[in-house]
């Protein structure tokens, strides 16, 4: 496969973005938001999905091998648009590309956490990534300005890898995730995996309104946007961006589920 060999100006060459799957189709939309010229490929790993609840090794290795593609062929930067496989290797991915922007994305903690007066905060995210180092060291950053409650999720992802957003057994799953704080004022919760966003309404009906939500996808949109104009590196001529698709599963239902969320409205 090949894609952007041909490109003259390296402008106009993609921003590769990345993910376990089609969760990082909510960071591609607030891309998409903040420079909708910009032409993107968007690869999802569907095959080797879930990341979250594999080893750090694996994850790891599975994540330069995509990116080393991307770079191989041509992506002037590349967005991990996956908490999970940011926190196992996106350090170790800009030490070996030091010339390339690598953004990585890390639950949205910091907003949630200035919500309120020392608010009550859940932290969804995969079994991975709240293990991690980088979420330890997250979470430090904020401890005495909250009650931080980190709460992974095994099991959600593939509900929306499935396509399915909106139904009464993802709502019983997420009812019975949330059972155990059913007594306790919730305030905030930050949707720490990149799918999770999919099922806003859903989580809303459960959790109610009053209860916020943070997502990392507008941050980390704009911090690609700071990123790529400091390299020079955005697209200069405004000609309509183009967004591509491909999968490690390559069937036409993914293919459609990626647009269908890409349409989809928060
Ligand atoms: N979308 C990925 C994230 O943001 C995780 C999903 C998975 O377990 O593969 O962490």
């Amino acid at each position: 496969m090949k894609f952007f060999h041909d490109t003259l100006n390296k402008n106009e060459a993609p921003i590769a973005v990345f993910d376990s799957g089609v969760g990082g189709i909510s960071v591609l939309r607030a891309l998409l938001e903040e420079m909708p010229d910009e032409n993107y490929l968007y690869y999802g790993d569907s095959a080797n999905a879930p990341y979250g609840t594999k080893n750090l090794e694996e994850v790891r290795r599975l994540t330069v091998s995509h990116v080393d593609r991307f770079i191989e062929e041509g992506a002037k930067a590349v967005v991990v648009a996956c908490n999970t496989a940011t926190s196992a290797a996106v350090r170790y991915l800009r030490q070996k590309y030091p010339f390339v922007p690598i953004i990585g994305i890390e639950p949205a903690l910091k907003p949630a956490v200035l919500s309120g007066k020392h608010p009550n905060v859940i932290v969804m995210a995969t079994p991975m990534t709240i293990r991690e180092e980088k979420f330890h060291n997250l979470m430090d950053r904020y401890i005495g300005m909250a009650h931080i409650i980190p709460l992974p999720c095994p099991g959600l992802m593939e509900y929306i890898e499935n396509g399915d957003i909106q139904s009464a057994e993802l709502e019983q799953f997420l009812e019975r995730l949330f059972e155990p704080f059913e007594k306790q004022k919730l305030d905030a919760v930050v949707l720490g995996c990149t799918h999770y966003p999919f099922v806003s309404r859903e989580l809303q009906k459960v959790l109610g309104k009053n209860v916020m939500l943070f997502e990392g996808g507008p941050g980390t949109a704009r911090e690609t946007k700071r990123r790529l104009a400091e390299a020079n590196l955005l697209k200069d001529c405004q000609t309509k961006g183009t967004v591509r698709f491909e999968n490690s599963v390559p069937s036409k239902e993914k293919q459609r589920l990626c647009e269908r969320l890409l349409g989809q409205d928060k």
